[in-house]
């Protein structure tokens, strides 16, 4: 074993976080895990893991299962092509490999949604296959093991530390390996100032000797997200609220509010509602603000109230539904605020 390894390992028996993916010896359950774990906080997953599982047991269950309901479970969890990917995923490994994740890497990226480094993680974590998993954390940590001082972005770098990982993986551990590295990186070999003090790969890592890990992955400068504005209204009628489902690529599957984008002055807003779902409202008034921040875009909305004028019928695809509907439906976390309103008693007195 190298002495990266055994120095890694001895601190991973100590300091590994427990989590409740972990040493469950279900391939399966990495593969859920791993997935949530990609663009959301270990915190966060800990939540929604568990009920996953629970609605969920087996990859079968989830092949069967329709797709508003994982959605469903999914809500507030974000970035939903991933459950979208995962579901379709699970439906081809029960055509394909008969219900059962294959071992091999190159086999387990050619399943929907499972990329480099998740069939790297599933290979290794579940199967115990040397095979790399290169994250964010993966690449902090091994960028500043090995002083790497190149864009740690491009596709040729990207390369040299999946070499460094599986140069430096003890084949008895790969699963552990992988893991120590990204809670080395989430605790430990943080972004910003790490904790080299408490680090167990001090005195192996060129970073700490030549004083400059701060400094290190280096990675070009993000763009700023764009900022939208957005008029979000809820149209009421008979006691029941406006929504449809999205289908563009963008929280596609969720269901949203009636939105138009650019905040047109006040009055233009009724004829604006009307040319987007067919309705005439009255009774517009303005119920707050929201803010939600996406990776890409900021939206900023005005949110507003207003009563269908009449009992005509919305154009396809809206539709009214009433507050138990609204509960069994995935919405995005950016229509918190505006589902808050929707059915709050205070928000519309005294409209219908
Ligand atoms: N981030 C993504 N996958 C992880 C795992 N298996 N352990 C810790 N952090 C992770
Ligand atoms: Fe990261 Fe510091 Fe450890 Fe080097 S010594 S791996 S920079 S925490």
């Amino acid at each position: 074993m190298t002495p990266e390894a055994a120095a890694l390992l001895a601190w991973y028996d100590v300091h590994k976080r427990s989590m409740p993916w972990r040493d469950v010896g279900n391939p399966y359950a990495t593969w859920v895990s791993e997935i949530m774990l990609q663009q959301t906080r270990v915190e966060t997953v800990m939540d929604y893991f568990p009920r996953f599982m629970e609605a969920f047991p087996t990859l079968a269950d989830l092949a069967q299962a329709p797709e508003d309901r994982v959605l469903k479970l999914w809500e507030g969890l974000g970035y939903y092509s991933r459950a979208r990917n995962l579901h379709q995923g699970a439906k081809q490994v029960m055509a394909e490999y008969g219900g059962v994740l294959p071992r091999d890497p190159q086999a387990l990226g050619r399943i929907r949604g499972i990329g480099e480094y998740t069939a790297g993680a599933i290979a290794s974590i579940a199967y115990g296959v040397p095979a790399a998993a290169v994250d964010g954390n993966v690449i902090r940590v091994i960028s500043r093991l090995r002083g790497i001082r190149e864009n740690a972005a491009t596709p040729s770098v990207k390369r040299r530390i999946t070499g460094e990982v599986l140069s430096l993986q003890p084949p008895e551990r790969p699963g552990d390996f992988n893991q120590a590295l990204m809670d080395l990186g989430a605790t430990v070999c943080t972004p910003g100032t790490p904790s080299c003090e408490d680090c167990p790969l001090q005195g192996l890592c060129d970073a700490f000797a030549a004083g400059d890990a701060e400094d290190l992955p280096l990675l070009p400068d993000k763009r700023p997200p764009r900022l939208l504005c957005w008029d979000v209204l809820l149209i009421r009628s008979g006691g029941r609220i406006l929504v449809r489902q999205r289908t563009e690529a963008m929280l596609k599957g969720l269901w949203v509010f009636p939105m138009t984008e650019g905040h047109p002055a006040e009055k233009q807003l009724p004829a604006a509602v009307r040319r987007l779902t067919g309705l005439p409202v009255k009774g517009l008034r303005q119920a707050g603000e929201a803010r939600h921040v996406f990776t890409h875009q900021i939206w900023q909305m005005r949110l507003w109230l207003a009563a269908a004028d009449g009992d005509a019928a919305p154009h396809a695809p809206w539709r009214f539904v009433t507050e138990a509907e609204l509960q069994s439906l995935a919405l995005p976390t950016a229509m918190k605020a505006a589902r808050a309103l929707a059915f709050d008693p205070a928000a519309w007195a005294p409209l219908p």
